[in-house]
């Protein structure tokens, strides 16, 4: 889509979504670290996905965001406040800028749908009865639940489920969206529809998502940016573009769903195995491209389209950010993602990019990456891998 350069400029600083800027962020549970020194930022509506092996932390980390969890160092800033540090009276207030789909749901089974979607309403403001009515109604249309006001969880399928707590998610008008696994347990006609869904939610109230998914075709197609936690660390978070074509061992081998690389079922492989594992790999051809593997068939090109908005919806502001947030980072990234880039991006920014207009970023001077995974032992060590801020930005 090209999107003209006055089109990006009337975006005004008051209407632009929300960032979360995590910095050097640990988490343990007595003397297990789930995962240290997670340094990344989430760019004000956009949307980015969070992969990860099971049980590497992903659902911690998305309670640690909300001070569900409290993280044994770092920070994680939104709107000036410090979630791992503030009052718990600044942490409620702060909290209700958030909308989270949880893993399972998470709705009360002895309450119908209706009930279970004001909740969060009912709780956290004083609106009448009547406007609780009509906020909820209109959710529910949102999600495509119309007329299941009167059913209880226990009494539709698990897509509706999900839909529910997607309706729940949103009756405060969240800034930030934090969804865990949204499209598991759904069949892929159903995940193919919620991801329509997520894009076309985040076009219309723009605010910040971060999505936690297993799905390697709701990874290729639905966010701006991606990262992986993996041995104990963010191994990398960067724009689509950079991530998708990645030929780092452990994103290809996520990517591609299959066995053999650094990833084990339950445990981390050695150094000897996995060589092993990739020599015959490679013998056998290899993979030509991420998302060819038996998990990720998708086909296509390496950085395959994303999905656009329903038309007749807005476009997404989020999407528009960020291709002037991109172009001002091109010079940090390697040849093919630059390139990757510049072939989505409108002419105008391109010319503004290549004449120098832009001030320089100083972000993380080009290193989005985690030094290899085995280089850094199995120690937790931290590395960044952050997103650098744009510009000009207010
Ligand atoms: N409240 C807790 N107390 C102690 N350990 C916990 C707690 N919550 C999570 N853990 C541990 O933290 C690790 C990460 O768990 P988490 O649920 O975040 O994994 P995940 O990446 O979301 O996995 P999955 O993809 O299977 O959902 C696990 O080893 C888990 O046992
Ligand atoms: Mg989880």
């Amino acid at each position: 889509m090209r999107v003209s350069r006055d089109a990006v400029r009337t975006k005004g600083a008051s209407d632009v979504g929300v960032e979360v800027a995590v910095h050097e962020l640990t988490k343990s549970f007595g003397r297990q670290t789930i995962w240290g020194d997670v340094t990344l930022t989430l760019p004000p509506g956009e949307v980015s996905v969070l992969l990860g092996p099971s049980g590497t932390g992903k659902s911690v980390f998305l309670k640690s965001l909300i001070g569900l969890l409290k993280p044994d160092k770092g920070s994680i800033i939104i709107r000036d406040v410090d979630i791992a540090r503030c009052s718990e009276s600044k942490l409620y207030e702060t909290r209700k800028l958030f909308g989270v789909l949880f893993q399972d749901g998470a709705l009360f089974g002895s309450m119908n749908l209706f009930d279970n979607i004001a909740f969060p309403l009912r709780e956290h403001t004083k609106k009448s009865e009547s406007e609780v009515k009509k906020i909820v109604l209109d959710k529910m249309e949102m999600v495509g639940l119309q007329g299941a006001e009167g059913k209880l969880p226990g009494e539709i399928s698990g897509g509706m489920r999900k839909r529910a707590g997607l309706a729940r998610a949103l009756v405060l008008d969240p800034e930030v969206i934090l969804f865990d696994e949204p499209d598991s347990g759904l069949d892929p006609v159903r995940v193919a529809y919620l991801n329509q869904l997520i894009v076309d939610l985040n076009a219309q109230i723009d605010a910040t998502f971060l999505i936690v998914t297993h799905d390697i075709g709701t990874a290729r197609t639905v966010p701006d940016n991606l990262g992986l936690l993996f041995r104990r660390q963010l191994a990398m978070f960067g724009p689509r573009e950079q991530l998708l074509p990645s030929q780092e061992s452990v994103v290809r081998q996520f990517l591609n769903g299959r066995r053999e690389g650094p990833i084990g079922m339950s445990e981390e492989k050695d150094v000897a195995q996995v060589e092993a594992e990739m020599a015959a790999l490679e013998a056998r051809g290899g993979d030509s491209h991420n998302g060819v593997g038996p998990k990720g068939a998708s086909g296509g090109d390496a950085v395959p389209p994303q999905l656009e908005p329903t038309e007749g919806l807005p476009e997404r502001q989020g999407a528009r950010r960020r291709q002037e947030r991109v172009a001002r980072m091109l010079h940090e990234f390697d040849p093919d993602t630059a390139e990757a880039i510049r072939a989505s991006l409108p002419d105008d920014l391109l010319a503004q990019a290549d004449s120098g207009a832009f001030e320089p970023t100083q972000g993380a001077g080009g290193r989005h990456w985690a030094p290899e995974p085995d280089a850094v032992g199995s120690t937790g060590r931290g590395s960044t891998a952050t997103l650098p801020r744009q510009g000009g930005e207010a």
